[in-house]
């Protein structure tokens, strides 16, 4: 079944560390990847965690009932523009992870005015390299929501609360129901093209490497699809859960399963190319 010279463990030494090196990238690649994935829903439903509610916000919309002792603060309309969906997003990331970290925490803390030269970088000096460019007073592209008075000048916090400061939704009137709407079709067909074009890619890389392994055809048949169909799941599912809800359940479901099988199909293949496990052969002809 398995043709002598497609061996893993077979291979020259050369092939072997190219595999591996790029092992070493898509595996923690795909780490990464999640991570920024948490980063980016786990305030979706206005609570701190990643937790099923998040992804419901995110993939089909969600109905927040905020009771009278809750304080719910809802995002500023900076807070909005420079989140992960927000148009103002590019000229953010233009800084770097710093910058981002910065004034996102800064916004989310509730954008206080003690906070606002505070930190390396401060929130002050990320709007001045980011922003200002064009929100400045002094005939910038965004006049009418200006920063700072001028192209150079330093950003001023009176100016900047216009558009940071969040609202405090208290429920004084009882409990209240907010209706969170999901992500927009047009940032959702985004994320799709970034994720289709690239995902499959190197699943069926690593999926064809997991089927020179010398495991059973039992084995390979289970294991071998699975992180591509998980990614077909949660793709679909994104789009599906826009009208059915409990497609969020897929979401959740696929994402752990192509993670386990994704990082099993690795460590077999490391395994049978450089220990020659589950390839006996290999072994003893050694
Ligand atoms: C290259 C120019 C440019 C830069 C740089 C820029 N903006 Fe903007 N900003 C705009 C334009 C143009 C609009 C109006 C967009 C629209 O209405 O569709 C805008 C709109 C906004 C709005 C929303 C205004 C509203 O009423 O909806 C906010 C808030 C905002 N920007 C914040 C920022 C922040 C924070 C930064 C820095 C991280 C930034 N902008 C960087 C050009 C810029």
């Amino acid at each position: 079944m398995n043709p002598e010279f497609l061996r893993l463990s077979r291979l020259p030494l050369s092939a072997k560390l190219l595999v591996t090196l790029f092992l070493g990238l898509v595996g923690p690649g795909y780490l990464v990847g999640t991570a920024n994935i948490m980063f980016q829903h786990q305030d979706a439903d206005m609570e701190p965690g990643l937790t099923l509610d998040d992804l419901r916000r995110s993939f089909h919309g969600l109905e927040k009932t905020v009771t009278p002792e809750a304080e719910v603060t809802v995002r500023s309309l900076m807070l909005e523009q420079v989140s992960p969906e927000g148009e103002m997003r590019e000229y953010l990331e233009n800084g770097g992870e710093p910058a981002v970290r910065s004034l996102i925490g800064w916004l989310e803390g509730g954008a206080k005015e003690e906070g606002f030269a505070a930190g390396d970088p401060s929130p002050q000096a990320v709007i001045k390299a980011h922003c200002i460019e064009c929100h400045h007073a002094d005939g910038g592209d965004m006049e009418d929501l200006p920063f700072a008075a001028a192209d150079e000048a330093e950003p001023e916090y009176t100016l900047v609360m216009e558009a940071a400061e969040p609202e405090f939704q208290t429920g004084e009137q009882g409990p209240q129901t907010l209706t969170l709407s999901p992500t927009s079709v047009s940032r959702l067909v985004h994320v799709t093209h970034a994720h289709i074009l690239a995902i499959p890619v190197f699943t069926l890389l690593v999926g064809l490497l997991f089927l020179m392994t010398g495991f059973s055809e039992k084995i390979k048949l289970v294991l071998g699809p699975l992180p591509m169909l998980a990614v077909l799941l949660d793709i679909g599912s994104w789009w599906a859960a826009r009208f059915i809800e409990p497609f969020i359940y897929v979401i959740a479901a696929s994402g752990a399963i192509f993670g386990a099988a994704f990082a099993l199909q690795i460590l077999a293949i490391l395994a049978s190319m450089w220990l020659g496990i589950a390839d006996p052969k290999a072994k003893a002809s050694e």
